[in-house]
């Protein structure tokens, strides 16, 4: 996977690029990333990227002409989808997350400011992505997130690369309780199950606490979802349980 990402305050993503997974799996020359100042693209001494916009109103708009020159030089193979970060993309989740890890290249586009000349969206944009309904400052750590989903489903990123399609989400399931030592902390015990060493119980147990979470905190990710007969009657007894 190669990323290339175009921002205006690259400082904020390139340190998070040298740490953890990320630093991982760009070692393993699985995953090369750079990221530029959309200003090296500006053509006037100021270096301008931004303009007033047409019919007036508050805030700038981050001007096409760095924007198509920067996607033209990096798209060089024509291959690249090119994303734009904005709140009025696309909801991120993890399956949009998978998609997006299976192509070869992306080109991320940071907005400031008001956001970015429309005819560089209608003309290049390919996927336009929200990380969430709220207005941050930029663009960069939205990209940053997505960075950060798409590097750890990478093939090599984890070391169980299980681990990452187990986890929540994966099955639009939230993820089960976890307990590590000791068994007994402060007279909380750890579930009898998990220390029970039966590997098909404690993975029954994880999916119904998994069921239980989902329905109690995201009832909406059920929907989604074909529950079995076995499921809806453990969400029945859970349902029971709780308006006792
Ligand atoms: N830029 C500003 N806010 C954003 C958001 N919520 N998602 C993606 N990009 C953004």
């Amino acid at each position: 996977m190669k990323m290339d990402v175009l921002a205006l305050f690259p400082e904020i993503i390139a340190p998070a690029l040298q740490t953890g997974i990320l630093r991982r799996i760009q070692d393993a020359d699985r995953f090369s990333i750079n990221v530029y100042n959309l200003r090296d693209w500006a053509t006037d001494k100021h270096k301008t990227v931004d303009d007033y916009p047409y019919g007036g109103g508050a805030g700038m708009i981050l001007k096409p002409e760095p924007l198509f020159a920067a996607v033209a030089a990096l798209n060089t193979e024509s291959d690249a989808q090119i994303v734009y970060l904005t709140p009025q993309g696309t909801p991120l989740t993890q399956s949009l997350v998978e998609a997006l890890s299976l192509e070869s290249h992306l080109i991320l586009i940071c907005g400031r400011y008001k956001g970015i000349d429309e005819r560089v969206r209608q003309k290049i944009v390919t996927t336009e992505i929200s990380i969430g309904d709220y207005v941050l400052s930029g663009g960069e750590i939205a990209a940053l997130v997505l960075i950060d989903a798409i590097g750890r489903v990478l093939p090599g990123a984890l070391g169980d690369f299980e681990s990452a399609h187990e986890d929540s989400f994966s099955q639009d399931l939230l993820d089960h309780p976890h307990y590590t030592r000791p068994a007994e902390y402060e007279g909380m015990k750890v579930p009898e199950v998990l220390l029970s060493g039966h590997h098909e119980k404690i993975k029954e147990w994880r999916h119904a606490e998994a069921i239980k979470r989902t329905a109690q905190r995201r009832p909406d990710l059920l929907q989604n979802l074909e529950l079995t007969d076995e499921e809806l009657a453990l969400l029945q007894t859970s349902e029971n349980k709780s308006s006792c």
